[in-house]
């Protein structure tokens, strides 16, 4: 995708390739309702597996000054993560906290669902503009192996249904592609929510932490997604919606929607990746795939004030050089040898995705 006709945002603080710091992905628990094959597989994280304690959690005094200091950098998009944010007790406090902040113009909340329905209207209310809801497969069966959990899909597309009722739209649906295991089931996938209005988008499956024993081999391309999505239902290409925008728009050529790619192994988009990271403990991760982020948490803890923590933000910005996915992809040999966790990496559900 070529984005150089789209207007690249002004914003206080670039990177070293130029990039600006637009959105804010923060999490707010590393604790999960699913046990997802992908990110937290159940043999790790048993009955006996210890999250961070209460203390280390950033409140939500502190998520919503560090959130207005990352406002004043530049900051326009916030995305509310996990773990399942949903799990977070009183989350719809903190929404509400968020969307006071001066410069905000986006809250969107990335959640597996589950929680969906009884929370929608609150969350509504509390300000929250749009959610986007994991869900793999619509079969009992591989969402139940996917999800790690012995649920099948009904109460995830009950929240969705939820979530349309009280207007937090556009929804997205997140669908992580694995190949064997729900490759042939996207197709479903794309009629039942196409029949619904809502946007599909499918997920390449990607080489997030060190636990999930990702191989190259399990990766479906975003080429043959689209093929086999377009055979059923024809597609033709779509524009971003906005610079740095994560996945790549497909229309249905009838009129009925769009769905999109994410294609971070096949297509690598750091080019324009304007996304910090705010772990559940106050660390500021600039990729993904980092090892490691700033502990801003202690710097707050502190005592320090509102302008040494943005200049400690735009510091590590500044000097930010991250594109891993680029170079995953020019040397997968390297790639290959990540996946036997020879360096290690922050996992999904520390960091949201
Ligand atoms: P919109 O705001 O609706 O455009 O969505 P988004 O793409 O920010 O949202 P979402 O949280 O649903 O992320 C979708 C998928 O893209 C998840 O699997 C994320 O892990 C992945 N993703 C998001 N940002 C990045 C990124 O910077 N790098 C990589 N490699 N993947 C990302
Ligand atoms: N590869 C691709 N997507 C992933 N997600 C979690 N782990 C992975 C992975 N290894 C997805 C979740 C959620 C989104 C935030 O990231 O399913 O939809
Ligand atoms: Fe939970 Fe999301 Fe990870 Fe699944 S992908 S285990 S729903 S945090
Ligand atoms: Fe951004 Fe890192 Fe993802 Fe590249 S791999 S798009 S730098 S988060």
């Amino acid at each position: 995708m070529n984005f150089s006709e789209l207007a690249k945002p002004t914003a206080s603080v670039t990177d070293k390739f130029g990039r600006p710091m637009r959105d804010l992905r923060i999490s707010v628990t590393d604790r999960c309702n699913f046990r997802c094959t992908y990110c937290m597989p159940a043999e790790i994280y048993g009955e006996r597996y210890e999250f961070l304690p209460k203390p280390e959690i950033l409140n939500f005094e502190e998520i919503e000054r560090l959130a207005r200091i990352f406002a004043g950098l530049g900051v326009t998009k916030l995305r509310i993560t996990g773990g399942e944010p949903l799990v977070r007790a009183q989350l719809p406090v903190l929404i509400e906290r968020l969307s006071g902040i001066d410069g905000i113009e986006d809250i969107a909340l990335t959640t597996n669902g589950f929680l969906l329905a009884k929370m929608a209207a609150d969350l509504k209310t509390a300000g929250l503009e749009r959610v986007t809801v994991s869900l793999d497969s619509l079969d009992e069966e591989i969402a139940k192996h996917m999800s790690g959990r012995p649920y099948g899909p009904e109460r995830t597309l009950e929240g969705i249904e939820e979530a349309a009722r009280v207007g937090l739209d556009p929804i997205k649906i997140d669908t992580v592609v694995q190949r064997g295991i729900n490759d042939h089931t996207l197709v479903d996938t794309a009629r039942y929510f196409k029949e619904r209005g809502h946007i599909v988008r499918f997920i390449e499956y990607m080489d997030v932490g060190n636990r999930n024993g990702w191989k190259l081999d399990q990766v479906v391309t975003a080429k043959e997604i689209i093929e086999k999505i377009g055979r059923e239902f024809p597609l033709e290409p779509l524009e971003p919606n906005y610079y740095g925008e994560v996945a790549t728009r497909y229309r249905y050529k009838d009129g009925s929607g769009e769905i999109g790619v994410i294609a971070s192994v096949s297509m690598p988009f750091c080019g324009d990746c304007t996304r910090a990271r705010l772990t559940t403990d106050g660390k500021l991760v600039t990729c993904l795939f980092a090892s490691s982020g700033k502990d801003l948490k202690s710097l707050m803890r502190s005592g320090a004030s509102d302008e040494e923590i943005a200049a400690e933000i735009s510091g590590i910005w500044s000097k930010r050089s991250d594109r891993y996915s680029e170079l995953r992809e020019s040397n997968t040999e390297w790639s290959k040898r990540n996946e036997n966790g020879s360096r290690p990496k922050i996992e999904m559900y520390q960091i949201g995705g």
